[in-house]
């Protein structure tokens, strides 16, 4: 026999409405295949949007925390504020929470979560990191049997938009923007996607899933795309490789390590072949092996494909299990230093085209035992030089202070970019 579960929604925007919309449309075909019906008993936001949800609508977000029907309230408002104080209401309600808000989970998961597992409720989150492509799951079930060594993720779709759109058409950083922004997928800040900071929300994210250890995403180590310059992306082409940007995640026995910035990647690896506003997460376990999740990390309708998972599996869980879930106690890991973590590393500098100047760069790199794989000086404009360097895989640490001896040389006058080579 069916079972009927009550869910409360707060935030009827993009998400939320579209939450709304899947459900209605596959109501039957979610029933069949889940013995769950799903019914919105009350729905909030601070515009009116009785079209969407007829009685069930109000604009108070206590009205859902209150109900004592509702056994799921699901959050797809955004932000921390007010989120985090409805999820915590809901909670202490006794309610279950499902939510995309992936900056609440980064912050504040951790006292969410145990606010949650006090209480005996579920929180999940699916849709929070990479929108539809259920990477949560594939992590925590799927792939639970296996060692994970390395997760690495092209997690925000607005700066692939931007970078495959100077690399395949010649677009230049600003026109990209503008056309991310008009479909939809930038934050409403874009400096959020720009910065690093939606990746390091989401590696904050992985990384919990993958080890139990929830690092504040402030301690994250990220650089945006705000520095690739076209001509990096004309250098990387002609050597092949694609320049994306990446959210590293790795575990180490009593270490994480965390890192989120622009990396090159050969053309022929699969994370390479990740376009426009696309979003894929390349993972590496022992069992399973090298393999890549691939999908729509943004947008109304793939988003609400992952929060109907998680209302479903919360809902399954209340229906047919009288039994808690079995969470895995939070850890405490150490965050590996940035300088200690090993790359190859692309280096562009600007040096005046005359004798000396090769010899000088090599020799300083030998100085700190930094090993160059490939040397490449492209055109020589009144008198100025650029020679794009390949180094072998080093400590940040090493390459850092070669850099630093390049810089003070006669015969270098800039270092344009330094940017990280390569995934496993
Ligand atoms: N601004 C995000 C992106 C939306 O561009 O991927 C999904 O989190």
């Amino acid at each position: 026999m069916n079972k009927e579960i009550n869910i409360g929604i707060i935030g009827l925007g993009t998400v939320g409405s579209s939450v709304v919309k899947v459900l209605k449309k596959n109501s039957k075909l979610i029933t069949a295949r889940t013995g769950l019906e799903i019914k919105i008993k009350k729905a909030s936001d601070i515009r009116n949007r009785k079209d969407l949800v007829g009685s069930a609508f109000t604009y108070r977000a206590v009205d859902v925390i209150n109900d004592p029907d509702i056994s799921i309230v699901v959050e797809c408002m955004g932000g921390v504020n007010p989120a985090k104080s409805y999820i915590l209401a809901a909670i202490s309600k006794g309610k279950n929470i499902v939510t995309s808000n992936k900056e609440v989970i980064a912050k504040h998961g951790r006292e969410i979560l145990s606010a949650a597992k006090k209480k005996g409720v579920e929180v999940l989150f699916e849709a929070a990191v990479c929108g539809g492509i259920p990477i949560l799951h594939a992590i925590r079930e799927c792939l639970a049997g296996n060692s994970i060594s390395e997760i690495s993720g092209i997690v925000n779709g607005t700066t692939n938009y931007i970078l495959t759109k100077m690399t395949k058409d010649n677009m230049g950083f600003a026109q990209a923007l503008k056309q991310a922004q008009k479909l939809g997928f930038a934050e409403a800040d874009p400096k959020m996607d720009i910065d690093g900071s939606d990746a390091a929300y989401k590696a904050a994210i992985l990384g919990l899933v993958l080890s139990g250890c929830l690092v504040d995403p402030s301690k994250i180590y990220k650089e945006g795309i705000e520095g690739i310059e076209p001509a990096d992306i004309d250098y990387a082409k002609s050597i092949g490789y694609v320049i994306k940007l990446l959210a590293i995640v790795k575990l180490e026995s009593n270490r994480i390590e965390l890192r989120v910035h622009p990396t090159l990647i050969e053309k022929d690896h699969p994370l390479a072949q990740v376009n426009d506003n696309y979003n894929a997460v390349f993972v590496k376990s022992d069992a399973f092996g090298r393999g890549m999740f691939y999908g729509k990390g943004a947008g109304g309708l793939p988003t609400a494909s992952a929060v109907i998972s998680d209302i479903i599996e919360t809902g399954q869980q209340i229906a047919y299990c009288d039994e808690d879930r079995y969470y895995p106690p939070m850890t405490d890991l150490t965050v590996k230093d940035i300088g200690d973590i090993r790359s190859r590393y692309y280096i562009r500098l600007e040096v005046p085209d005359k004798p000396g100047v090769l010899a000088g760069i090599s020799g300083a790199f030998a100085g700190k035992k930094v090993s160059i794989e490939n040397v490449v000086q492209r055109e020589s404009k009144g008198g100025v030089a650029q020679i794009v360097i390949i180094l072998h895989e080093n400590r940040e640490k090493n390459i850092r202070s070669a850099l630093k001896a390049i810089s003070r040389l006669s015969v270098v006058k800039k270092i344009r970019s330094v940017i990280r080579v390569g995934v496993n």
